[in-house]
């Protein structure tokens, strides 16, 4: 292929999946299978790779996660990004339409519905996406580009008769299913769930490798546009048109916008979601209610924070009463005992609701809560509902008292400093601890232990086979086999070689593995990378664990009380001596350090030594970083077997050295 034909087929190609992508993301009628789109894709991302020259940013294949970014940098709003005032009676909304009425005469309103997500600011320039910018302090916020550029529902080009210049402001969210399908997923993989979408969301889009935003599945809807050539002066009018120009704006048809010249039409609007709301498909907190017209929208102008044109009214989370039957206290695999309200069975916003979160002992002190009671439970963004208040209460109800020991093994309870939570102290002969630990060490992201589950890990330890992670790796065939039911040769085997595969996970996953408290995937990544070795990470003193990034005081403390404890050095000890993974991936001589700091290289072709990630990894781990193209910002390209003349041509260009595998190597070693 020559380097026309190939520049050719890059924009046919991104032209082609950007159009795919608008079908089924903003229009919901794709034409093309999943497959087929992927085949394409893999084909752009395939050529991208070797003419880099001809990638750009706002390539389709960025929506699965471009390079990865450190921090995201500060930028200021052109126009502020305006907060609502809000309501939270009619009677208010009735103010306001009063007033506007009063100053400028009767005029037309657009009722919306009010997203329960992030908001964001779209930037457009001759209709290419320059930048995405969180809300921040209104003033200013995060450059996080490269993790909008993954929501596929923004549009990276805009299409049709756009604006040469325009801000569109909406908001990011989850819809409800893709919410539920990612916790699912989390289920599936022995994590914690996520409690909420909107905070979910808001998380998301704060990820540093824009890969893993894209996996997350974020929608957007666009209800502002802002900029000098607007097509109309009607608020409504615009936001119809930004569809044309391949944004995702709300459905007249499904009233997700109205307009109306009243009060009484608003009130309407109001009725109507006040219920449809929860049969919709994602979450709303209330209904915005905006002057259509944007030359009264200046006319009326502002208060200090929010505009006069606009009011929210917010609906009341949906509550219901019911009888507080019992609390149960939960042991999770970290000892952290959580109180539970089991409740007499009630609907409450379309699902019957027979347990409560509360937290911890100072919830249950602070709802000054009775055995009998009858309690308020509301349903916020939250999914688990909470009990915020008591309604009723019975002569003689005997007060909830937090236990003092443990509820499963009857240890005496424990509270650390500065937080909030009980903690049953007796790690190692806990039940639910023991099998929380080892349910947490074969999950997916840990150790990986195939044909594992969590009632299988049960069913071992009742059994007497397991007391402990490192017990695992003593498991024999015939020890499965001889427990009978449920048992054959097929899934003993799955189980005994999915542990014997687990001796190759990489040491970040033993390090996250083995559950050091608040030692979390991130963390341990860094961890891994900056100290090297579970010995080295054994014997460091408090000031030089806090000198790694993302440890603080809290997590170092929490690591040195790990390794002082007996128990766990033991364990780790038997981990090591069946073999797994206790230190960083050393077969290609990758010193850990800051040689590369402030260099940023591009990679191209194979190499003896390294794997294409490998190669990355390790100039990551020293301080570097990877770029996907050359340009007068790159330090080095380093050049393995057959790597393509074009990237030659364009570094002698810019006089960007290239280098080889084995000057590469001298760097880091010397
Ligand atoms: S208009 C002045 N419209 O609510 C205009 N905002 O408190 C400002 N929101 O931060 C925004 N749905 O994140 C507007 N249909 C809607 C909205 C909406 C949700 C959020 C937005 C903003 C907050 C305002």
């Amino acid at each position: 292929m020559t380097s026309e034909q190939a520049q050719q087929r890059i924009a046919a190609l991104s032209k082609e999946l950007e159009e795919h992508n608008h079908r089924y993301y903003v229009l919901a009628e794709p034409v093309i299978s999943d497959h087929e789109f992927d085949t394409r894709l893999k084909e752009l991302e395939a050529l991208e790779k070797e003419w880099p020259e001809y990638a750009s940013l706002n390539s389709p294949t960025q929506r699965v996660g471009g390079d990865i970014t450190k921090n995201f940098p500060v930028v200021v709003h052109k126009y502020p990004m305006l907060s609502l005032s809000n309501s939270y009676n009619e009677a208010e909304v009735g103010e306001f339409v009063a007033r506007v009425e009063k100053e400028i005469g009767r005029t037309q309103y657009v009722m919306e519905l009010k997203y329960d997500g992030v908001a964001i600011s779209l930037s457009y320039v001759n209709g290419q996406l320059v930048r995405g910018v969180t809300r921040g302090d209104g003033e200013k916020g995060d450059d996080i580009t490269s993790n909008v550029r993954t929501v596929r529902s923004i549009p990276l080009h805009l299409r049709g008769d756009f604006p040469q210049e325009l801000e569109a402001r909406g908001e990011i969210l989850f819809m409800r299913a893709q919410f539920d399908k990612l916790n699912a997923e989390r289920a599936n993989r022995g994590e914690e769930l996520y409690a909420n979408p909107r905070n979910t969301a808001a998380g998301s889009l704060k990820q540093q490798d824009p890969k893993d935003v894209a996996k997350r599945g974020l929608s957007n809807f666009v209800y502002t546009l802002q900029g000098p050539q607007l097509p109309s002066n009607s608020h409504y009018e615009n936001i119809i048109a930004a569809a044309t120009w391949g944004f995702k704006t709300p459905d007249p048809e499904r009233r997700f916008i109205e307009r109306t010249d009243s009060a009484e039409g608003i009130m309407a609007f109001i009725h109507y979601w006040d219920t449809a709301r929860h049969e919709l498909e994602m979450d709303i907190d209330g209904i915005v209610v905006k002057v259509d017209d944007r030359r009264i929208q200046e006319e009326l102008g502002m208060t200090a924070k929010s505009p006069r044109w606009a009011i929210a009214y917010k609906f009341q989370a949906e509550q219901a009463v019911t009888r507080l039957n019992e609390v149960t206290y939960q042991v999770g695999r970290t000892g952290a005992v959580t109180p539970v309200a089991n409740l007499e069975p009630v609907l409450l916003a379309g699902t019957t609701v027979k347990r409560a979160s509360l937290h911890n002992a100072d919830q249950i002190a602070k709802l000054d809560l009775h055995i009998g009671d009858q309690v308020k439970v509301e349903k916020g963004g939250e999914i688990i509902p909470k009990i915020v208040g008591v309604d009723r209460r019975e002569q003689d109800a005997p007060p909830v008292v937090f236990p003092h020991a443990c509820p499963e093994c009857t240890t005496e309870l424990v509270r650390y400093e500065g937080e909030a939570q009980h903690y049953c102290p007796n790690e190692h002969a806990c039940p639910p601890q023991i099998t929380g630990r080892i349910e947490h060490f074969v999950g997916r992201k840990m150790m990986a232990i195939d044909g594992l589950g969590g009632e299988t890990v049960v069913e071992l330890v009742k059994a007497g086979l397991i007391h402990n992670v490192a017990d695992l790796y003593d498991l024999t065939n015939v020890q499965l086999l001889a427990l009978g039911k449920g048992w054959g040769a097929k899934s003993a085997s799955q189980v005994i070689t999915g542990i014997e595969a687990s001796k190759r996970i990489p040491f970040e996953q033993v390090l996250f593995a083995i559950g050091i408290r608040h030692v979390g995937e991130t963390v341990a990544k860094k961890i891994a990378r900056s100290v090297g070795s579970m010995d080295r990470l054994a014997a460091m003193p408090k000031e030089e664990l806090t000198a790694v990034d993302e440890v603080g005081g809290v997590i170092a403390d929490s690591i040195i009380d790990f390794f002082a404890v007996e128990g766990n050095r033991s364990i780790v000890q038997r981990l090591k001596e069946k073999g797994l993974r206790m230190e960083v991936d050393l077969s290609a001589a990758q010193p850990v350090g800051d040689k590369l700091k402030g260099k940023t290289f591009v990679v191209s072709g194979v190499f003896r030594n390294f794997s294409r990630d490998g190669v990355k990894e390790v100039i990551e781990s020293n301080g570097g970083k990877v770029s996907g193209s050359i340009s007068s910002k790159t330090s080095y390209v380093l050049a393995g077997a057959d790597m393509g003349p074009a990237k030659r041509t364009k570094a002698e260009e810019l006089k960007v050295p290239v280098i080889d595998e084995d000057e590469f190597k001298r760097m880091i070693e010397g």
